[in-house]
């Protein structure tokens, strides 16, 4: 009894002094699972990372995965951030069907903006400040988040993905693979794509997020093809030039790594040499969204 009792009061301590990732329920409607950390020296009024994980993953070996940084940066800098979890089979998400590639469709990327819009209530997060990225499937996600949702978020940092409706389904299937996507035989020009994202969500007029795109030229799951056709696409969007880049410097953020700017809305960083998927550059990406 008393042996319980003092556990508990252990357990209680513990608690109240570590932050721990933990999931959020009745988010809004979604069959994805919500899971939040909270670092326990949060700043008032806080910005949220929504970091988005990748194929075979789920929020919480994402959160724990060495190489993905966000928890890290979440202490040190007080933001809160948000794992979304997949539903499905395979945990890849669904960036195919045409409920997800569609605002308020029910998919995924709706799934995912319920939990933003309930976190921005529920944390008291600054709205003006909310960021997404991720990697792999979830850099596809944070593309078909950016085309579906431009109002919810100003910038995008995503890792080795592939352009926003690139993954579509001729049969509307969720979650399917498409092998010419993949392969990097899906090519259209910056208007066509720019059209894809248009038609994402029909009508929208107002600001989009920057977009930061990471590729590695050694990528032997999403074709290095997948970087120039993603800049491609947010290029047309914001109509500037996909092929003349404002800004250009060599080994940068490291050594091998080249970053362009293509105006001030999209940023490119081929990686020479890297596979898939580049790993997180917690700063540079934090710089990228102003933290
Ligand atoms: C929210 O973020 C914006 C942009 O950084 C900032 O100007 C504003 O002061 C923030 N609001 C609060 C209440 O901190
Ligand atoms: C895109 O920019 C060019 C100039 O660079 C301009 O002539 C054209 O009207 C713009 N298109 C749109 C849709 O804004």
């Amino acid at each position: 009894m008393l042996l319980s009792n003092l556990g508990s009061l252990l357990t209680l301590i513990s608690a109240a002094s570590a932050a721990q990732l933990t999931q959020v329920q009745g988010y809004g409607a979604g069959r994805a699972q919500m899971w939040i950390y909270v670092p326990d020296k949060v700043v008032p009024n806080p910005p949220l990372v929504v970091a988005i994980h990748s194929c075979q993953s789920s929020a919480q070996s994402y959160f724990t995965n060495s190489k993905i940084p966000w928890k890290q940066g979440s202490d040190a800098k007080g933001y809160i951030t948000l794992w979304p979890s997949s539903p499905n089979s395979g945990t890849c998400w669904d960036v195919s069907s045409k409920s997800s590639l569609t605002h308020n469709g029910g998919g995924d990327s709706n799934a995912i903006a319920n939990m933003i819009t309930y976190a921005i209530q529920k944390y008291n997060v600054n709205a003006t400040r909310v960021y997404v990225t991720g990697g792999s499937s979830g850099a596809m996600m944070s593309n078909v988040l950016a085309a579906t949702y431009p109002s919810l978020m100003s910038a995008v940092s995503l890792y080795s993905g592939v352009p926003a409706n690139c993954f579509v389904s001729s049969s509307n299937q969720v979650a399917a693979w498409n092998n010419d996507c993949s392969g990097g035989r899906s090519q259209k020009t910056p208007a066509q794509w720019a059209q894809d994202v248009f038609n994402m969500y029909p009508g929208y007029t107002g600001a989009r997020p920057k977009m930061q795109i990471w590729h590695g030229s050694a990528d032997g799951t999403l074709s290095p093809n997948n970087y120039q056709e993603t800049i491609d696409q947010w290029t047309g969007v914001f109509n500037v030039s996909a092929t003349v880049p404002t800004r250009e410097v060599k080994d940068t953020p490291e050594r091998g790594y080249t970053t362009r700017d293509f105006g001030e809305m999209v940023q490119g960083i081929w990686a020479q040499g890297v596979g898939h998927s580049v790993p997180s550059h917690l700063s540079v990406s934090e710089a990228w969204f102003g933290l």
